[in-house]
């Protein structure tokens, strides 16, 4: 059978399962969603959100980009993030990246990759930020995954930063954004003990990714 036929093929067999385990799952979804979650993560096809969190379609929003960056001018990410928090009104912005972040290698090789250079131009400033803690890990690997952590604070810092989340917060919406990390090796999502429900936590927290003097990682929490 030729690919696309098998992916067709798929299709056909997993609605059938769902509908003769529950014939009103997918009349019941056409008419609304009510996800609590926006996941916000890297397009990797590694890194599946349904999946890794064992929900069911309809139970999460989700945004995906090369290295789950959150820019400020870009509208598709901002569009996703102001449906989720007006129309969803999700309770939780999940950004979650992951080690061995292909991505974050390519921003770190000093290599010219075309257009995708200016967007992982995002990843080498975040780099750049925090040179002294990265030149201090002597192992690539270690380094790299470092930077893969380093980039879930700062996309972090970057949505509480919206005006979006800002504006949610100032009306008084329950809403909280979390930083995770997930590794390809075992499946298991890390915790990096980043949870920011309001412009106080927001303060804090960007003291300090800025002044570097927390670290947020996912090893201090193992
Ligand atoms: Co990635």
């Amino acid at each position: 059978m030729k690919y696309i036929d098998q992916l067709l093929e798929n299709n056909r067999r997993w609605s059938e399962q769902i509908r003769s385990q529950d014939p009103n799952f997918f009349p019941d979804l056409a008419s609304q969603q009510s996800p609590r979650s926006l996941w916000i993560g890297c397009a990797d096809s590694r890194v599946s959100a349904n999946t890794i969190v064992g929900l069911a379609p309809g139970e999460i929003f989700v945004h995906r980009n090369v290295a789950n960056l959150v820019v400020h001018t870009d509208m598709n990410c901002l569009s996703v993030i102001q449906f989720a928090l007006e129309v969803l009104k999700i309770e939780h912005i999940i950004v979650c990246g992951h080690y061995g972040c292909g991505g974050v290698i390519a921003a770190l090789d000093g290599r010219r990759h075309g257009l995708i250079d200016n967007w992982l131009r995002n990843i080498q400033d975040t780099a750049n930020h925090c040179r002294e803690e990265l030149d201090a890990i002597a192992d690539k690997t270690a380094r790299i995954d470092r930077l893969c952590e380093l980039n879930v604070s700062r996309q972090v810092l970057n949505v509480c930063e919206t005006t979006l989340v800002l504006d949610a917060w100032n009306r008084g919406q329950n809403l909280t954004i979390h930083g995770w990390i997930y590794g390809l090796k075992d499946g298991l999502v890390r915790d990096q003990n980043i949870s920011i429900s309001g412009e106080e936590g927001l303060e804090q927290f960007r003291a300090d990714f800025i002044f570097n003097t927390k670290r947020h990682s996912a090893a201090d929490s193992a």
